[in-house]
């Protein structure tokens, strides 16, 4: 099998790195990739977005799978697209993927599907959003309703954030046409996990529970960023929550897309609240996390491109998934200044002696090679991954392989996992 993958981050390294393990694939693409899946499969240089050139590249290379790894070309009909071509791809066609293309759209399934969620209101005129803070009053959180590159979410804790934000988001318009209207809905408090599940519209499986760490800092500190760090398991995704994630949110939200006459096929990533035992869903994606994927894939046992092929042909109640017992821990090293503006290209050291740590895999994100030398090329630049018998394990050896890599102003958090070990 010839596959293609999309994408350039460590998640897109991370399905790569599972790929090539597979018996069945002898050649895989990567479009754009990153300087890790240089060294196990090809690079060509083409957009996620630019649609129209990986159909022409697919079709030209008689492609076998196309994997999908970041939402944007699922929101584009990327999954259309190719079906339309006979082209066999990894991922929910563009009416599924309005899941995450749109708050509004997602809140609009929640309410039909009964799932437990913040309640919300829906604006597009920045006076009645302001008369409405005023009546509720904070905290309250204001999203853009289309895709914002993770920047589109504000947290307010005082009138003066909640009308700023109302500004920034419909009258300067500062995501363009995905700020064209508004969710305003209730603060929720508790701890967060991403539930992510395999379905192929019929059947849903669950992957391994994981939990991101979004502020930049220790202690969730600062502002947010794609992920600083991942483990999974997530001990607060306790069997209780597990259940009430499946019977509450994952199997009625397949269900009311089905009957929605939206035929799903791919991921479903729920972005998690749990407080008192109880999930509430903050967000759906359509897509894997990142840096979730990093140790979720890190434990997954089974050949990814079985699965795969089983959600491609609706199969998946056949398949029963395979993981690793031991946790795995993957921490993100970033360039100074992410996640607001950073310096690119300089040279990273000591990817060698990291790599020669034992269960420990070092995944590229923001890389790219310089006459062949590894340099940095985007905010987050690496994600060190390492499994262990047990969480404190993985932690020290993941920060033990972490401690042999440097480049010039590289900042990452000390803190990730520190919430599984509390528990
Ligand atoms: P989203 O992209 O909707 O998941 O939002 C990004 C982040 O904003 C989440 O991971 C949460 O940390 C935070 N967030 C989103 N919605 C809420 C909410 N209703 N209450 C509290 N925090 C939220
Ligand atoms: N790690 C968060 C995300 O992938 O959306």
């Amino acid at each position: 099998m010839k596959v293609l993958i999309i994408g350039s981050g460590g998640r897109e390294h991370a399905i790569a790195w599972k790929t090539v393990q597979s018996a069945k694939v002898n050649k895989v693409y990567c479009a754009p990739g990153n300087a890790g899946m240089e060294k196990i499969a090809e690079c060509v240089d083409i957009d996620p977005s630019d649609i129209a050139s990986l159909n022409e590249f697919a079709l030209k290379n008689s492609i076998d799978l196309t994997i999908v790894g970041p939402e944007l070309p699922l929101t584009l009909g990327i999954a259309d697209a190719f079906e339309k071509n006979g082209l066999r791809v990894f991922g929910p066609t563009q009416s599924g993927a309005l899941l995450e293309g749109s708050k509004a759209f997602a809140k609009k399934i929640m309410k039909e599907a009964g799932i437990p969620t913040a309640d919300y209101c829906l604006f597009s005129e920045p006076e009645p959003a302001k008369q409405f803070i005023r009546e509720k009053n904070c905290p309250l959180v204001i999203k853009a309703d289309g895709l914002a590159a993770g920047k589109g979410v504000f947290p307010c804790q005082t009138m003066d954030d909640a009308m700023e934000a109302v500004n920034r988001i419909l009258t300067d318009r500062e995501f363009g046409d995905a700020g064209s209207s508004i969710v305003i809905e209730e603060f929720l408090s508790g701890e967060e996990a991403s539930f992510i599940c395999l379905t192929d519209g019929k059947t849903v499986i669950p992957l391994p529970s994981s939990q991101d760490h979004k502020p930049v800092y220790d202690g969730d500190r600062g502002p947010n960023t794609g992920g600083m760090g991942a483990y999974s398991p997530a001990p607060v995704v306790t069997p209780r929550i597990h259940e009430l994630a499946m019977n509450n949110i994952m199997l009625p939200l397949v269900r009311t897309l089905s009957s929605s006459g939206i035929k799903y096929k791919g991921i479903i990533y729920a972005g998690l609240m749990i407080e008192n035992n109880i999930p509430n869903v903050l967000e759906f994606n359509v897509r894997l996390g990142d840096p979730e994927t990093q140790p979720i894939l890190f434990r997954l046992e089974n050949d990814l491109i079985d699965i795969i092929n089983a959600v491609i042909d609706e199969r998946l109640s056949e398949v029963s998934i395979k993981i690793d017992h031991r946790p795995a821990v993957c921490v993100v090293m970033a360039s100074g200044g992410y996640p607001a503006e950073y310096k690119k290209g300089f040279e990273i050291h000591g990817l060698e002696q990291a790599d020669e740590i034992e269960n420990t895999i070092v995944f590229h994100a923001g890389t790219s090679l310089e006459n062949g030398t590894p340099v940095t090329a985007g905010g987050r630049v690496l994600g060190v991954t390492s499994k262990g018998k047990t969480i404190e394990d993985a932690v020290n050896t993941v920060y033990t392989a972490v401690d042999k890599i440097h480049w010039d102003g590289v900042h990452f958090r000390k803190d990730i996992a520190m919430k599984a070990k509390k528990r």
